[in-house]
């Protein structure tokens, strides 16, 4: 009696325990950073590699990965959307506003593919290339490493709609940034600290020119005179003219980004809503004052952006070519 009632319990309690390893498996967004250890055990090395050769030819290329990644994983999550061309049935991303003339990189990651494709084919997602650019781009330029997750898969599909609606605006206010933000799980620490990106890279004029002309009080004067040297007045006149978004140290990830902010030298409205008397003036100063908080929260929110919902277990697809679907 005594024996069968502990004989029936522990049948009890291997049952439960696994249908409690079955549902934490199937579980969705089950991302890992040794996904490919025993799959292509080289693929992140081989990335690297690309990535490196990439930013050593270019350092702004690191500035455009960063970015890239941003852009794919606020648009229907880091699913390698941004990456597929227009074709009869796909209205695809590349041309979406804030994507178009705008966005770089595409051909670092079609080079890396390509190399990986070549160690193991159908293995590894272009959203996941994209992921771990980004990461490498970050130390390739002095910012922080972490320890990307991974197992995400491509799209089959991409939305020049939602890319035009979700993405954030120059123009935005920090009601708004929040809220978009807030809309994927990102909190106001994670917006400061991810738009730290704009310690690297360029912005085209047309994205600042309302801020160095129109604007008195929130910017520099000196600032905005030298900005407008190569910034001119009218509109549509040399639109395309790049300024660095971080006017001091340009090429390195680090948190001179929120000292500029202080100094109101934000280049984008957006970059100087985040301290304007506002409730992110805080953790810009915080941020200004204690680099290596700036460097951890920074890979923390990067990894937490990579997290937007990714397509997992049998959704979408590995795509071959990443700017084509798989036929
Ligand atoms: C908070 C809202 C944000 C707004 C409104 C915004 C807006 C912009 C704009 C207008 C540009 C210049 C584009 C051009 O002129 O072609 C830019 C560049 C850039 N953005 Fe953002 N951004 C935001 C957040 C982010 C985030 C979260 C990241 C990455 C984590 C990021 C990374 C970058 C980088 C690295 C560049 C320079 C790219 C290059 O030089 O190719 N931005 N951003
Ligand atoms: C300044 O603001 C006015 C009114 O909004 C606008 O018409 C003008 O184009 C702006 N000037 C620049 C240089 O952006």
């Amino acid at each position: 009696m005594m024996k069968s009632f502990s004989y029936n319990a522990n049948v009890a309690s291997v049952a439960l325990l696994l249908l409690l390893a079955l549902m934490s498996t199937t579980s969705s967004a089950h991302l890992s950073s040794t996904f490919y250890n025993k799959a292509c055990p080289n693929a992140l090395a081989t990335i690297r590699k690309s990535i490196r050769t990439a930013v050593s030819a270019e350092r702004r290329m690191a500035a455009s990965l960063v970015r890239l990644h941003f852009h794919d994983c606020f648009v229907q999550g880091c699913d390698a959307s941004i990456l597929l061309d227009d074709t009869a049935t796909i209205i695809g991303e590349k041309n979406a506003l804030p994507n178009l003339n705008s966005v770089r990189g595409y051909e670092v990651i079609d080079d890396a593919k390509a190399a990986v494709e070549k160690l193991c084919p159908g293995v590894v997602s272009c959203a996941d290339i994209v992921a771990v650019a980004a990461r490498d781009a970050s130390v390739a330029v002095g910012g922080p490493s972490w320890a990307v997750k991974l197992g995400r898969r491509d799209s089959t599909t991409a939305s020049k709609t939602l890319a035009e609606s979700s993405l954030p605006s120059f123009l935005d206010n920090l009601e708004s940034l929040t809220n978009r933000f807030a809309g994927l799980g990102l909190n106001v620490r994670d917006l400061v600290a991810l738009s730290g990106a704009h310690s690297i890279g360029q912005a085209q004029c047309f994205t600042f020119r309302d801020r160095i002309y129109n604007k008195t009080s929130d910017i520099d004067a000196n600032f905005a005179s030298t900005r407008k040297s190569s910034c001119p007045a009218e509109a549509n006149v040399g639109n395309a003219n790049l300024a660095a978004l971080d006017l001091v140290t340009p090429n390195q990830l680090d948190n001179n980004y929120y000292k500029n902010l202080i100094q109101k030298k934000g280049l984008l409205a957006s970059d100087q809503v985040l301290y304007s008397g506002g409730s992110t003036d805080s953790i810009v100063s915080e941020y200004s004052s204690k680099p290596a908080k700036f460097i951890a929260d920074f890979a923390t929110a990067m990894i937490k952006m990579g997290n937007i919902n990714p397509l997992t277990g049998s959704n979408g697809q590995i795509r071959r070519i990443c700017s084509a679907l798989n036929y």
